[in-house]
């Protein structure tokens, strides 16, 4: 079986030129010659290129050191933590754990997210869950002093110390911050958490590879090796080569701008799996706060078909014509349903026996594509041949370097997140942080 991941493209080519595709390509090249020689801008936190290649045996060796330590002891893990300090380890733990895991439970801790909302109504109901629930937590922050996760840290932190003792809490604590500063890392030195280092080169929503996904991953029971073994495979495939054929990542950047600059100001990421809606989630961060800034960058939306097709598909079809479509296409479902015979026939569906529910599905992503390009949406189908870690790994990798190459194409820092900043500005003021009374 083929194990890498196969674009189709053929559907984008009526939409843009040949001529124009050459011109974006020979840019892509020069975008990535200027990402690989780490002197364009954000060259500071470039750290992620080399990572599946630059992670120490040390860390893996610690994360299983703490799976083997807590996940015995834990019915629950709760992630604490916002945007790239959480996105990263949904996208892969939703798309490989059952939907109905919560219920089941599979042998290992199932995580529940913290950090990633104000919502009080949320935070009485995670406690009541944690009331009744063995746990241990993971607080991830880079900066340390993201007030979202700090608030959910400090709630929970003080029911973990209630619940188990103070001395008991700090065994079932893990942290994962800045080398040296921030008040997460001083509250961990403090306490003596188990802590991994996000490093300095290495932005939020770029960091899926170090501990900030690899550890939930890990305590979920996936495998990060094959996770990282993925990146690693992909990397070679987009430092070395050139041709758009045979590199995703310059195909994709050169896709996307191509359309973006013939008026397609939106790209909606759909899948036909729900699994992946997690994925989507990360990838908009990834995209969305990489390139949306200085009044330019494709706004990156996302939905999951068939569902949204009983909801959004009248617009997609019929609406205005803003959006290009990214179709995440799985190959291989894991486990096969059959489809019962009924001689009556009732509703109509006998003519669908002998056919597996994933070719009705394929089916209806074909005739679903064919249709949107008719109502003309130019269509790129990226091909997976199943999801699992390896699969997930080189997506990861994928995506996060077509963003790069990408961004440069586009003219902006892809590294920095400048516009977060104005809604905290307010916020603090808002609510008397010293220091922003005015
Ligand atoms: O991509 C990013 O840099 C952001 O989304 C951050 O991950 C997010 O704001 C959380 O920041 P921190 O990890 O410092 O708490």
């Amino acid at each position: 079986m083929n194990d890498t991941i196969r674009m189709h493209y053929e559907r984008i080519l009526p939409f843009v030129e040949e001529k124009e595709l050459k011109t974006l390509h020979d840019e892509a090249l020069e975008a990535r010659k200027t990402l690989l020689a780490g002197n364009g801008k954000g060259n500071d936190f470039l750290g992620w290129v080399n990572l599946p290649e630059d992670l120490d045996q040390s860390i893996l060796d610690q994360i299983k050191g703490d799976v083997s330590r807590l996940a015995p002891k834990s019915e629950v893990l709760v992630v604490v933590g916002i945007g790239g300090s959480y996105l990263g380890a949904r996208a892969v733990i939703e798309a490989l754990q059952s939907e109905f895991a919560m219920i089941e439970g599979n042998g290992m801790p199932y995580v529940v997210y913290a950090g990633h909302t104000l919502s009080e109504e949320y935070y009485h109901q995670l406690i009541q869950l944690l009331d009744k629930k063995e746990y241990s937590l993971v607080v991830i922050s880079k900066s340390g002093t993201t007030t979202e996760p700090a608030i959910a840290f400090r709630i929970l932190k003080a029911h973990m110390e209630k619940k188990y003792g103070v001395e008991a809490a700090k065994e079932r604590i893990v942290a994962v911050t800045d080398a040296r500063r921030g008040a997460l890392h001083d509250i961990a030195q403090q306490e003596g958490y188990s802590t991994y280092v996000i490093p300095d080169n290495v932005g939020g929503r770029f960091s899926v590879l170090t501990p900030v996904g690899l550890f939930p991953i890990a305590m979920s029971g996936y495998d990060i090796n094959r996770l990282l073994q993925g990146a690693k495979d992909m990397r070679q495939i987009c430092i070395n080569n050139d041709s758009m054929e045979e590199n995703p990542a310059l195909l994709y950047a050169v896709l996307r701008n191509a359309l973006y600059r013939k008026g397609r100001k939106v790209e909606m990421l759909v899948n036909f799996v729900p699994n992946l809606k997690y994925l989507s989630e990360w990838w908009k961060q990834l995209y969305g706060e990489s390139e949306g800034k200085e009044g330019k960058g494709i706004l990156p939306h996302s939905l999951s078909f068939t569902t949204d097709l009983h909801s959004m598909g009248q617009y997609v079809q019929d609406g205005e014509r803003l959006m290009m479509e990214t179709v995440l296409s799985v190959a291989n479902a894991r486990n096969g349903v059959d489809i019962p015979s009924d001689e009556k026939n009732l509703d109509g569906i006998n003519y669908l026996l002998g056919k597996s529910l994933t070719e009705i599905n394929h089916n209806a992503e074909l005739g679903t594509i064919m249709a949107h390009v008719e109502g003309g949406v130019p269509v790129l189908r990226i091909e997976v041949p199943q999801v699992d870690e390896y699969v997930l790994g080189q997506l990861i990798y994928f995506f996060e370097f077509a963003c790069a190459v990408s961004g440069y194409m586009l003219g902006v820092n892809p590294f920095d997140q400048p516009g977060v900043e104005a809604y905290k500005k307010n916020m603090f003021r808002l609510l008397g942080k010293p220091g922003y009374e005015k």
